[in-house]
């Protein structure tokens, strides 16, 4: 490695901050002050996006209407509603190499929590607790217009991540949340948000719960060969 680049300022700082990224699933109770997300949302703004169209937009979601959301969201699951996912997340057909990921991550998360493969009211049970936010005080809520493109997706991946790096500089911890897409309808009607828009996910932030064992589970990553390829000559 170039000096240059080893001896930058930033360095530290910046890699702490990805590296001390990890979905926390296990939140204090602590409120967040609102003009650290507000604060937050505005660095995160700075994401970079195709022409600058910045095709994001946000629900804070905190307090009674926080637990409303919740309680909406868990009695569709409770219910066992079966998701009605306004865009694919994950492939319609697993495959390898990803579904030995996905697995090896599943497990290693209940083996975490010490529930047994093949125990689903456990693995509800972990699922539903996705609803209440893993406990955290604030939820924000993330929606793109329906009709743009793919590409603007990219744009997208871009601000969500800033946010999640963005909220260490706070000592906050977040989660991202594909399940927050399962049920738009609810999302929408509690949240007043007109059909034009994707629910795309939401992200729970708060202060991490140092004490749960669930915060302790650290998914491995597949080796820089694995998915670099070098043209040197
Ligand atoms: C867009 C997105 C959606 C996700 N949705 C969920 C979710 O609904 N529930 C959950 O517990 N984890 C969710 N995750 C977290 C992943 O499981 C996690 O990122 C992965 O296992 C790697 O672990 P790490 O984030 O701790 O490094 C999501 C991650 C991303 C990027």
């Amino acid at each position: 490695m170039k000096d240059s680049v080893n001896k930058h300022p930033l360095r530290h700082a910046v890699h702490r901050a990805i590296l001390s990224r990890k979905s926390t699933r296990a939140f204090l109770p602590k409120t967040v002050d609102p003009a650290i997300i507000d604060e937050l949302l505005q660095i995160a703004g700075s994401a970079p996006s195709g022409s600058n169209i910045q095709p994001w937009q946000v629900h804070v979601v905190s307090g009674a209407a926080r637990d409303r959301l919740s309680a909406a969201l868990l009695s569709e699951h409770e219910a066992g509603k079966p998701p009605v996912r306004e865009y694919d997340y994950y492939p319609q057909e697993w495959r390898s190499p990803y579904i030995e990921r996905r697995r090896a991550t599943g497990w290693g998360l209940y083996g975490v929590l010490g529930i047994g493969k093949g125990d689903r009211e456990a693995s509800a049970r972990q699922h539903g607790r996705n609803y209440v936010f893993f406990d955290a005080p604030v939820v924000l809520i993330f929606t793109i217009d329906a009709d743009l493109p793919f590409g603007c997706w990219l744009d997208y991946g871009m601000f969500l991540q800033n946010i999640m790096i963005g909220a260490r500089g706070y000592g906050l911890h977040t989660c991202p949340q594909a399940a927050l897409a399962n049920y738009p309808h609810i999302v929408k009607q509690q949240l007043g948000i007109a059909d034009d828009k994707i629910v795309m996910c939401g992200i729970a932030i708060g202060y991490e719960n140092p004490d749960e064992p669930v915060n302790t589970f650290q998914p491995t990553r597949i080796p820089l060969e694995d998915y670099v390829t070098y043209h040197r000559d």
